[in-house]
């Protein structure tokens, strides 16, 4: 199949890029380069163009059957709140109108961060708290997309906290596991803010991509990407330990973030994801760092 995959010198859409063309489909990379890493790409053979898909005129030849849009401003805290918003949303009507042009199938990452500080495990249809312009953006994102599934294939991502190669580019929005798992790599003790028991719902990008692939053939939706199981900081250093064979107990801190706009816990109700998306995560957590961590390139940098 041709696919386009829209952010894919980034993170989750390298992985993707990579991952569907080993699987034999034809793969064109746009990305503008913002956040993603052209390093991401070696090893990929297909075709890459540098563009702004959020541009008034953003034009990109070719048809296609799937499009997969990861391209976005992914840093919640990015200083600029009103480019946050447009360029996302724009770049999502943009790729909208590609799509119908194509006919083709619409496969989307929205987020876990506009569950906020909702209760848990987060459910697709629960009451959303928007605590940055980036989760505004995904927000409206859904909601342009709601409106179309009876028109189109489109479908929704809703990944939670994905970790794994390839996301070094990113810096202070990389994975805690990136950041506490190369402090320790250093011989520093972890840092984490007190007291450590604030949860996440980490999911292996592998198990990401796989969820992104299988949406190909899910009806039309807005689906969680989580493991289900939402693991506590203190419990996450743990794990980073016996990986690396350390013994380095954390560094507690104060917060440094407003309260507000800190998401304490996240963990997925993946009741959905089973049902429509045929998607259960395979990796646990200690085998997606082992795998992760045992690539030694990504500490090298
Ligand atoms: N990584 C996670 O844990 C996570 C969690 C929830 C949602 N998401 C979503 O998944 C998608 C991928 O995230 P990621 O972690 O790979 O982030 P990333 O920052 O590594 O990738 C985003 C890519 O989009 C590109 N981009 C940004 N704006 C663009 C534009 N206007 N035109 C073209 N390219 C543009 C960037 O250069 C980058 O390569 C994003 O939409 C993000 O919001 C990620």
């Amino acid at each position: 199949m041709k696919c386009l995959v829209t952010g894919g010198t980034g993170f989750i859409g390298s992985n993707l890029a990579l991952e569907l063309e080993k699987q034999g489909n034809e793969v064109t990379v746009v990305d503008n380069l913002l956040s993603g890493n052209k390093d991401n790409l070696i090893g990929f053979n297909g075709n890459f163009i540098e563009a702004d898909v959020s541009g008034d005129n953003f034009k990109i030849d070719g048809a296609f059957d799937i499009i997969f849009h990861q391209a976005a401003i992914t840093d919640p805290r990015y200083p600029n709140e009103e480019e946050t918003y447009k360029k996302n949303v724009e770049g999502f009507k943009n790729i909208i109108d590609l799509a119908k042009k194509n006919n083709a199938k619409l496969i989307y990452a929205s987020t876990a961060g506009l569950y906020g500080n909702g209760p848990t495990p987060m459910k697709e249809d629960q009451k959303k708290e928007i605590v940055s312009a980036y989760g505004k953006s995904k927000l409206e994102m859904d909601a342009m997309a709601e409106k179309l599934f009876d028109e189109m294939h489109i479908v929704g991502l809703r990944y939670f906290n994905v970790f794994g190669p390839k996301e070094m580019h990113k810096g202070r929005p990389a994975s805690m596991i990136y950041h506490l798992g190369k402090q320790i790599k250093e011989g520093k003790k972890p840092r984490i803010f007190k007291f450590g028991e604030q949860k996440r719902d980490h999911i292996y990008v592998k198990d990401a991509v796989d969820a992104t692939i299988k949406a190909i053939d899910a009806k039309s939706g807005i689906y969680n990407v989580g493991t289900g199981i939402a693991t506590d900081f203190n419990d996450l250093i743990k794990i980073l330990n016996e990986v690396f064979g350390t013994n380095l107990n954390p560094e507690y801190f104060d917060m440094t973030y407003d309260p507000k706009t800190y998401q304490n816990n996240t963990q997925a109700d993946t009741t959905k994801a089973e049902q429509f998306l045929n998607f259960e995560a395979k990796w646990s957590l200690k085998e997606g760092i082992k795998d992760y961590m045992g690539e030694l390139k990504w500490i090298q940098n």
